[in-house]
């Protein structure tokens, strides 16, 4: 029995404060913010402090994206990452991550070759890698595989469009659904991921009109990039956002940030200042009571 005016707790064994994922935004709540026409922000991260400052910014959907294998492994496409890989960065974020859900990538590989295959992978990124859901991308072959993960009561998202697993398969990173053909096909494999499960769907580098009419036919968010302001969101990559590299960027990044110059400004400074013997200074170091420094060279005196 509960102490008199004590609330029961649905999960008696429970303490209110530990609860997981108290705080998260609830999956459903994306569907009435698509319903009151809110934008969803989404970006990915890929360690905890960018986590941090997501959450802290107010994002809705982190994604540790399998663009991880670019930005932070150093791999010319996302294919050569694995799965323990992405469930190392997306344990990172989920520690984390209060508000935002978290969405884990399923990387090439993982869940191509049957049902199984995807949903004990998608198990693995959500017991192991913490992600509250995950994503996929294609359609055709995977609406079975969205289909199996959701009825596993594990949140799927799709991605359609500009498919970075499939790049080679679709000649480069370039857009789609640019001919009546390709929109419709992109227009009906929206509907098919809808039907199969998906509880939001990533369009990328999608021409605006085509992105529009597929949002504003879908009951589930669509969440752009490359894909014009009518998607329900919206999602950039961290380093493209922040201008963590040097160079060209795609065609719809906007980059809020130049930070590769700062960092590099500020390593240039840090390399000058332990050269000229700058750095450290005073604020930098602990001192030692004089009685005890004192006692310290006697010691060594003695030596
Ligand atoms: O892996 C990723 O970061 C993505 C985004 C580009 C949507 O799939």
């Amino acid at each position: 029995m509960p102490a008199p005016g004590a609330e029961m707790s649905v999960h008696p064994r429970q303490p209110a404060a530990a609860t997981p994922g108290a705080g998260k935004l609830p999956l459903p709540e994306l569907l009435g913010m698509k319903a009151r026409g809110d934008k969803i922000s989404v970006i990915t991260a890929y360690d905890a402090q960018a986590a941090r400052l997501a959450d802290e910014a107010g994002v809705e959907l982190i994604l540790v994206g399998d663009t991880a294998a670019m930005v932070v492994l150093g791999h010319e496409s996302t294919i050569p990452v694995t799965l323990d890989e992405m469930i190392f960065l997306t344990r990172a974020v989920t520690r984390a991550a209060r508000r935002p859900l978290v969405i884990g990538d399923m990387p090439f590989g993982t869940y191509e070759v049957s049902d199984e295959q995807a949903v004990a992978n998608a198990i693995r990124l959500v017991k192991e890698g913490g992600a509250d859901v995950v994503k996929l991308e294609g359609a055709g072959r995977m609406l079975s595989r969205v289909r199996a993960i959701a009825d596993s009561n594990i949140g799927v998202m799709g991605h359609i469009g500009l498919t970075p697993q499939s790049a080679t398969k679709l000649g480069g990173f370039r857009a789609q659904g640019r001919t009546a053909e390709a929109a419709l096909e992109l227009y009906d494999d929206a509907l098919a991921l809808q039907a199969a499960g998906c509880f939001a769907l990533v369009l990328e580098a999608v021409p605006a009109a085509v992105a529009a009419r597929i949002s504003e036919t879908l009951t589930i968010p669509t969440i752009g990039i490359g894909a014009g302001a009518a998607c329900d969101g919206q999602v950039l990559v961290w380093h493209d956002l922040l201008g963590l590299y040097p160079g060209r960027t795609p065609r719809f990044v906007k980059r809020y940030a130049e930070l590769a110059d700062e960092i590099a400004a500020a390593l240039g400074h840090y390399v000058a200042d332990v050269r000229s013997g700058a750095f450290p200074d005073e604020q930098h170091t602990y001192s030692i009571p004089d009685e005890e420094l004192t006692r310290f060279r006697e010691s060594l005196g003695t030596r």
